[in-house]
């Protein structure tokens, strides 16, 4: 055991470097109780040599440091010294290159340096040109910084040489059936490289983007019991809350309903407030239409015909242009502490002419409830013509009348009545404690 332990550390260790390895190690241990002096020591040996060992172990002890005391520029140094580490090239030990380059890249996330990490694991790709897995992180960091292109670049590589790996297969899936627009036959080939990669069960696959995307590719192309069994095996495997669920981002303990009664969301007084101002509202929310101002919806959902919105709170921030249009709306959910303090959603206006279909969908979060009030409905419109499905329930809309359901759940509208308008407020879900609705990540 101890000869592994001292092969592993000489391992880390070069020419140089041997010569004062007494030092570095003893420097090693007491960095751990004292990482400030441990900076020190590492300071003064890096003043007269290029010590791999000693930037690495300078970089952790900075690293230990901004984390005590909550210090993004001390973790910035961290960094830098991780960097310098690579920067010394060939003359660092292979395994010494490789911890340096991963501590780099997992805190240069961490910091959302997102684009220097790309750099680093290029240069990573370039010492280690055979690593399968430096590829793979590659082509998600090119994704996390929005170059699709170059991921889509990478991951057709990685199938060049090993055809049936299952993590490529599913992010190209997944890229190539998101950026498909309206050309089908890419949205086939999204399709089969997600199914085909799935099925492989690699290690990353079961994720449930993938499962959605496929879900939702499948449906798009008219192939809905292939569809369904794939949302049936998200299910199954946990990654989907059930069967109708479909959210990603989810808070796990919360109870789960697709349709709400007012009472249930605890919310009484502040939903009654919409309800009892609907005429209000809705003379705000003509004017804004009438005057053109608003805009597309920009998701992707819409089959056919013209669904626009406008929106007056989106992830918990007020929109103060917007809300100058709709003063009284806006005072109405300044009171509404649940809904305006929402960073997992929005508050706004639809307009849904006649002749609209949305797609099926499910939105990512099960952490909202969603409050639809009825402003503008055509009088010929019903539950035929006029509805929105969530699950296996049928909802249609009546002016000044107010439903609420979590639209975490499988939904699909048609609008084949006239032109529609309602307003739509989320919610935080009631069970959330203060703290979750405090330091949830918004979406
Ligand atoms: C929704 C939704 C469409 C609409 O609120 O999640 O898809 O405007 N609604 O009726
Ligand atoms: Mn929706």
């Amino acid at each position: 055991m101890l000869q592994i332990i001292e092969l592993s550390y000489q391992s880390l260790t070069n020419a140089e470097d041997l010569i004062i390895i007494s030092d570095l190690d003893k420097i090693d241990i007491m960095r751990e109780e004292d990482p400030h002096t441990a900076v020190e020591h590492y300071d003064s040996i890096l003043q007269t040599r290029n010590s791999p060992r000693a930037f690495y172990g300078k970089a952790l002890a900075l690293l230990q440091i901004s984390r005590n005391v909550k210090s993004n520029k001390i973790l910035e140094s961290a960094i830098f010294n991780f960097k310098e580490v690579l920067a010394l090239g060939k003359i660092v030990p292979d395994a010494l290159f490789r911890l340096a380059g991963d501590e780099a890249i997992q805190q240069m996330k961490f910091r959302g340096f997102n684009t220097q990490a790309v750099k680093v694991i290029q240069t990573l790709i370039h010492r280690f040109p055979e690593d399968p897995m430096l590829k793979q992180t590659l082509g998600v960091q090119y994704l996390i910084i929005g170059d699709n292109k170059s991921a889509k670049n990478i991951f057709e590589k990685i199938l060049i040489t090993n055809p049936e790996n299952g993590f490529a297969l599913v992010h190209l899936g997944f890229i190539l059936k998101t950026q498909s627009g309206d050309n089908l036959h890419e949205l086939e080939m999204g399709v089969s490289y997600l199914s085909r990669g799935l099925a492989t069960r690699a290690e990353g696959v079961l994720e449930g983007n993938f499962f959605f995307h496929l879900g939702d590719g499948l449906r798009r192309l008219g192939r809905f019991s292939e569809a369904d069994a794939v949302y049936q095996e998200g299910a199954d495997l946990n990654i989907f809350k059930s069967f109708w669920q479909r959210s990603i981002y989810n808070v796990d303990r919360l109870k789960s309903q697709p349709i709400w009664t007012i009472d249930e969301t605890t919310y009484v007084s502040n939903l009654n407030n919409f309800v009892n101002n609907w005429k209000i509202i809705r003379l705000e929310a003509e004017k804004i239409f009438k005057a053109r101002k608003f805009e597309a919806e920009s998701e992707n959902l819409k089959d056919s015909g013209t669904w626009n919105q406008f929106e007056l709170y989106r992830q918990g921030r007020k929109l103060e242009k917007n809300c100058q249009l709709a003063p009284t709306t806006c005072s109405i959910v300044e009171k509404f502490e649940a809904a305006k303090t929402n960073r997992r959603g929005q508050i706004k206006f639809s307009v849904m002419l006649n002749g609209t279909h949305v797609h099926a969908h499910s939105g990512p979060t099960n952490c909202r409830l969603r409050a639809h009030l009825g402003l503008v409905v055509p009088d010929n419109a019903n539950e035929n013509n006029l509805k929105l499905r969530v699950a296996d329930n049928i909802l249609t809309w009546k002016e000044g009348e107010l439903f609420i359901f979590d639209d975490s759940f499988d939904h699909e509208v048609w609008n084949n009545s006239g032109d529609r308008i309602v307003l739509i407020v989320d919610m935080w879900h009631p069970e959330l404690t203060s703290h979750e609705r405090n330091t949830l990540p918004s979406i």
